[in-house]
């Protein structure tokens, strides 16, 4: 009988026809993003799992797949929708898709949302379907110039790196950075520095977030930090939803402490936020920019994860090591 691979939601072909090549049944998931109900009957029997960030995968899910469960592969590069404890304690690897695309993909959607904010591209396009054009002005539209500003990155893993390149090779931009590590090489490549997290949110025009879920990283962006931060500056987020406390934000914003939020995630996704109020009142601001998580939709990115994913399992499961492993596990 052939070994069952549960895929969660759809995926490219790509990586479906190299799990079927691979001689492996797969099972595969509906569109929507599953409840736990839908997830634990999907998983039932299967050696690997391919699953979204949507799915929350903890150890009952583990159980319900049974003993003969060896890989998870994550179809994102976050993997904070996964109990690594309990897979590390059930021998199952998981993996991750870090691959070069998904780092494109999310800083050139990361720059997107930079320029877009700075240029107030959203409000001219409104403007420009409301007939409000009339011909060219001195002062319509007036932004700011990426290259006279300071950003900062917090967090400088692949993407972080990327979107630095893109700023201060594209733009001139000057580029400040805070990670616990320091890297010399990308500190020389790119004339840039490592300053402390204090000095990052007192100096930097926009601050950039490109850290993992952690607990250490949960709400790290809150009242206190928002409020060390440079009057005026704005704070772009594609990295977790919840890395930043959105009713803080919204305080920020209102008293005109950030000049914008520019944001691809959301503390409750799908929801907008936690609460009505704090969404109706996000939605009201004018300088709030918002796109549904889709820092990583590029053709490019989805097909080389879908690849990269399903290869992570053929290796998994045939016991080979294999190239995106999640670490400790
Ligand atoms: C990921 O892969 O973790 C990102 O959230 C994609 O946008």
């Amino acid at each position: 009988m052939k070994r069952l691979i549960y895929i969660s939601r759809p995926i490219p072909d790509k990586g479906l026809d190299l799990l079927k090549k691979a001689g492996y049944q797969l099972r595969l998931g509906q569109t929507h993003i599953h409840d736990k109900r839908e997830l634990l009957s999907g998983v039932r029997g299967a050696c690997a799992i391919l699953s979204m960030l949507t799915d929350r995968i903890d150890a009952e899910v583990m159980d319900v797949a049974g003993n003969q469960l060896k890989a998870i592969a994550n179809y994102a590069v976050g993997y904070d929708n996964i109990d690594l404890a309990a897979a590390r304690a059930r021998q199952v690897k998981v993996t991750n898709t870090p691959v070069p695309e998904l780092t494109d993909a999310v800083a050139q959607h990361t720059v997107a949302l930079i320029l877009a904010a700075c240029r107030g591209l959203r409000d001219a396009d409104q403007f420009t379907r409301q007939n409000k054009y009339h011909g060219w002005d001195p002062l319509l539209f007036i932004g700011k110039d990426v290259r006279t500003l300071t950003f900062g990155l917090i967090g400088l893993g692949r993407i972080g790196k990327k979107v630095a390149n893109i700023m201060r090779r594209g733009f001139g931009t000057k580029v400040i950075y805070y990670d616990t590590r320091r890297d010399p090489h990308s500190e020389h490549e790119l004339s840039m520095r490592r300053v402390s997290l204090s000095k990052l949110l007192a100096t930097s025009d926009i601050v950039s977030l490109h850290v993992p879920l952690l607990p250490s990283t949960h709400h790290l962006i809150n009242r206190k930090v928002l409020r060390s931060m440079k009057n005026d500056a704005l704070l772009v987020n594609t990295s977790r939803g919840l890395v930043v406390d959105e009713e803080a934000v919204v305080h920020a914003l209102k008293i005109g402490k950030l000049s914008g939020y520019a944001t691809d995630v959301f503390e409750c996704e799908p929801r907008l936020a936690c609460s009505p109020s704090v969404a109706r009142r996000l939605l009201r601001l004018p300088n709030v920019m918002f796109t549904p998580h889709i820092g990583s939709a590029t053709r490019a990115a989805r097909e080389a994860m879908a690849l990269a994913a399903a290869q992570s399992i053929i290796d998994v499961l045939a016991g080979k090591k294999t190239r995106y492993i999640v670490p400790s596990t």
